[in-house]
């Protein structure tokens, strides 16, 4: 059985569309042992309070970066956390912090990476003119929001979208190429050589990426 250690810092809806995944045994292999929150009005805590999960928030106010990862390094030490999930996590994480977890710390980003790294990546996307956008799950390397691909989602851009409604087509994705990754990881499915994924569970078919928008 993996642990998990979900980091969040707002509605945590990545974090609760994986807990339900666990609820159903799509994912099998797996627990959430805690759920880790710089923000403490964060309503991602209020679904682990309701779940009956372990869920801190760590204040990061006059901390330095350093300071602040060795806190999260030693609560998910406390928890023995395996995986390192991060679901709209908004802090960079410190070299330290990566290399303590190395090839485990996975990441969701709203685009198809390398394209529209950083922040507002769907408001990049709209101002870009893009037909096609979607939703990566990666590993976390030391660069930022980068590493290698282990799902991602392609979602159309429609004439009329808003950020809004572009941020809700892709996230329903998001809800599913989630759970997908972190199944195929806890099934030990997912082979790293060096930066690259050289093998990937056969769940993975290119039919479930492409999401035709009348299906949402
Ligand atoms: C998602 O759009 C995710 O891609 C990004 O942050 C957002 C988090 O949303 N990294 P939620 O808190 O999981 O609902």
């Amino acid at each position: 059985m993996y642990k998990l250690g979900v980091l969040i810092s707002g509605r945590g809806s990545n974090f609760h569309s994986i807990l339900k995944n666990i609820q159903s045994g799509y994912i099998k292999n797996a627990e959430i042992a805690v759920v880790i929150s710089n923000n403490k009005n964060a309503k991602g805590l209020d679904i682990a309070l309701k779940n009956g999960i372990d869920s801190v928030f760590i204040d990061s106010d006059n901390l330095s970066r350093e300071e602040y990862d060795k806190l999260l390094i030693d609560k998910l030490r406390e928890f023995d956390v395996d995986i390192v999930i991060l679901a709209g996590f908004m802090r960079i994480l410190s070299r330290r912090f990566i290399k303590e977890f190395k090839n485990r710390i996975i990441n969701i980003h709203p685009a198809l990476l390398p394209s529209f790294r950083g922040l507002h990546a769907q408001r990049q996307a709209l101002e870009k003119g893009v037909k096609f956008t979607g939703a990566t799950v990666h590993f976390v390397t030391d660069e930022l929001d980068d590493g290698p691909i282990i799902a991602q989602s392609v979602v159309p851009v429609l004439s009329d979208d808003t950020e809004d409604s572009l941020s809700e087509r892709i996230l329903k994705t998001e809800h599913k190429i989630y759970p997908l990754s972190v199944k195929l990881i806890t099934e030990d499915k997912i082979i790293l050589k060096g930066d690259k994924i050289i093998s990937i569970g056969d769940d993975l078919n290119d039919d479930f990426y492409a999401v035709n928008p009348k299906e949402l």
